[in-house]
């Protein structure tokens, strides 16, 4: 259809007002026309769009409605990638970064561009051609995930750029947030709604932003603030304040509340400054960010790991709040952990009301010696897990009693076990425990487990819920029209995952063990109990000293097996699942060879070149073994990058470590 020339030139009209006022509104703070006259402008453009839809540019506003929901959300790389700020919370700790970065640049004084931290959630986006292309959030800082669709809906995100601003791609990064008292008012209307409300306006806006629906996204009050560039074309600019004054000149929103300080007192300066006026700021503030205001001196002073050296956050300190415990209570984990919660009497503390909090693990407990009835300190500090600092003694009621982590597991009864080596008490009940059965369900269906094909998250979690299964052995008296009532579930994919459990039911005995999830014993350590004991029986009547004698079993695994095996809530259900059939292949029990001069290796962290694959198969090439724990037997374990507990580990128990270069060595003389 054609459009005539009249409401061509009408459209475009709207769409720059309507932008305009979007950048009076949000950027100057300075708002031109009132809502009413803003909606009814909003409106008319609607309605000429729709009357002529070419007219519908991919930066007209009414497109920040919302779009179609996504399914998931896709992961990007980002241009450049998004690092974070080292943390300072001391006077001192500025001092010393003012005097770390005028020694390095031979300098006697600084300037700062000092601005407020915005406690929300960074964001980068990109814009091709002066058109927003893409938006994402920072994930893990060099990917993150596609919020483009969520991102346009946000007035204070321009769609399109002046044309002086269009000549480069440019990626500019900032936060997106919610205002104060739009959180109150989203919480009312939530509460009046009858749905769920947030505990403080950063996770309304991580839970708004995260919507797989942007018009969810379109309808809670957010807000982006920038703070800087990624890539872009900066070379005309000398400071990164005159950065900052160029993106408010090309229509985004940067903080009012900035500065340029000059060395460590102009910063302090600062920060007494905001911290007197914190409370009255209209968005939350975790702390105030300086920076090295010359872009030269910024790049002189590079970065490192992934913080710049010419920047640094300064964070309030974490508040503090005195409270009542009103009781312990024991959680049960997924893997069985079992975690003290204080119960405690609601407390405003740090932003948020809190009414519970972790007390960890015993020795934690006993340290702290928290008690029912005691009054305690309560911290929090930014996004931090609210914790009990310590209890107030001289308000302690009279009797109360030093708390003591149950013997049997608060969900099942069965036995709890803690040992020595370990912080953490457990529960041994793990096929039978209601707190473990998804995962341990999720464990027994895995790929290298009882590989039962269609058994995932989705299906177990309503498996679970709708009391169907409880423990392993339930699976095998599943029927079809069972299944098939089941949300998303067709019959033919019901059907499928019938097949796949039937046939799953003939396995051999070194996967049934390893599908038990019995504490500490891997693929390997299940392969190799059974190639030593062939059978189950065999298995289950041996002793410790009996499992101590198989290849890579030390005290601790053997400890951790005899207590899952001891344990008859397991054993009732390993003699259900030989009842309905699940089966394998029993084999005389191996002998023992003499003179073996295989070696045991285990492997650690990152190597530099070879794929823990890759570093198995050639040591298994050479006819050793790789174990999945070190023990005292463990002839090498193999480190690379970021190892963890299993180093530490091997220092402990004085195994060798060796690096890839030693391992290619060893294996080529045997
Ligand atoms: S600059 C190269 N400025 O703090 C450093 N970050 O730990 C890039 N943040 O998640 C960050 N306010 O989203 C910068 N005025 C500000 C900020 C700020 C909040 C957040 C940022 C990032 C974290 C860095």
């Amino acid at each position: 259809m054609a459009i005539p020339a009249p409401a061509r030139t009408r459209a475009e009209l709207l769409r720059r007002e309507i932008a305009e006022h979007n950048r009076r509104y949000y950027v100057l703070d300075e708002p031109g026309i009132s809502d009413a006259e803003y909606d009814s402008m909003f409106r008319e453009l609607a309605e000429l769009e729709r009357q002529y839809p070419a007219l519908c540019t991919p930066d007209s506003p009414t497109r920040r409605v919302g779009g179609e929901p996504l399914e998931g959300f896709e992961t990007v790389q980002h241009a450049a990638p998004m690092l974070s700020l080292n943390n300072a919370f001391e006077d001192e700790e500025i001092r010393a970064f003012d005097k770390r970065l005028r020694d390095t640049l031979d300098v006697d004084s600084l300037e700062y561009e000092a601005e407020p931290k915005f406690d929300g959630l960074a964001i980068s986006l990109s814009y091709r051609s002066g058109a927003l292309l893409r938006g994402a959030t920072r994930g893990d800082g060099s990917t993150g995930e596609n919020v483009t669709q969520n991102l346009r809906t946000l007035r204070s995100i321009p769609l399109s750029l002046p044309p002086e601003a269009s000549r480069h791609d440019m990626e500019v990064r900032g936060e997106v947030l919610m205002y104060r008292r739009d959180f109150e008012r989203l919480n009312t209307h939530q509460r009046a709604a009858g749905e769920k409300e947030f505990v403080n306006p950063r996770n309304a806006a991580a839970g708004s932003l995260r919507q797989l629906d942007p018009r969810v996204t379109a309808r809670r009050p957010l807000r982006f603030i920038a703070y800087g560039v990624g890539t872009a074309d900066t070379t005309r600019f000398s400071t990164h304040a005159s950065i900052l004054d160029w993106l408010a000149q090309i229509g985004f929103p940067v903080a009012r509340d900035r500065s340029i300080v000059t060395g460590c007192d102009g910063m302090l300066a600062f920060f007494r400054n905001m911290a007197e006026r914190r409370e009255r700021l209209p968005y939350a503030i975790d702390g105030v960010v300086y920076k090295v205001n010359r872009l030269d001196w910024q790049r002189a002073l590079g970065f490192v790991s992934r913080a710049p050296r010419f920047a640094i956050a300064h964070k309030f300190p974490a508040e503090q709040a005195l409270t009542e415990v009103l009781a312990i209570d024991v959680q049960v984990g997924r893997t069985g952990a079992l975690t003290p919660v204080a119960r405690l009497k609601p407390v405003f503390v740090g932003g948020v009301t809190v009414t519970n909090a972790t007390l960890h693990n015993e020795d934690e407990m006993r340290r702290k010696d928290i008690r029912v009835g005691d009054t305690v300190v309560v911290r929090r500090a930014g996004d931090v897990i609210p914790e009990v600092v310590a209890a107030r003694l001289e308000f302690r009621p009279a009797g109360a009693l030093a708390f003591a982590l149950p013997g049997t597991c608060p969900a099942c009864g069965s036995a709890v076990l803690r040992n020595e080596d370990e912080a953490v008490a457990r529960c041994s009940g793990g096929l039978v425990c209601p707190a473990q059965r998804k995962q341990a369900l999720l464990h027994f269906a895995g790929r290298r487990a009882m590989d039962i094909d269609g058994l995932g998250e989705r299906i177990v979690d309503q498996l679970v819920e709708s009391g169907l299964v409880r423990t392993p052995a339930d699976l095998y008296s599943l029927r079809l029209e069972q299944i098939a009532v089941l949300e998303r579930m067709a019959k033919k994919s019901a059907a499928k995952l019938l097949v796949a459990l039937e046939r799953s039911r003939s396995t051999t005995l070194e996967r049934f063990v390893f599908a038990l999830g019995i504490r500490n014993v891997g693929e390997s350590t299940a392969r190799d109990l059974a190639r030593h004991f062939g059978s189950l029986d065999r298995l289950i009547e041996a002793d410790e000293a009996v499992l101590e004698s198989v290849r890579d079993v030390g005290p601790v695994v053997a400890r951790s097996i005899r207590q899952f095996l001891d344990e008859p809530h397991n054993r009732t259900v390993v003699q259900a699942l030989r009842l309905a059939d699940v089966r394998w292949e029993e084999r005389a029990p191996a002998p023992v060879l003499a003179g073996d001069t295989s070696k045991s290796f285990v492997l650690t962290g990152a190597l530099p070149n070879l794929t823990r694959e890759q570093a198995r198969a050639m040591i298994e090439a050479k006819g050793h073994r790789v174990a999945g724990s070190v023990s005292k037997k463990t002839d090498y374990v193999v480190a690379g990058e970021e190892a963890g507990d299993k180093l530490e580990r091997a220092r402990a128990l004085g195994v060798p470590v060796i690096d890839e270069e030693s391992l290619r060595n060893l294996l080529e003389e045997n």
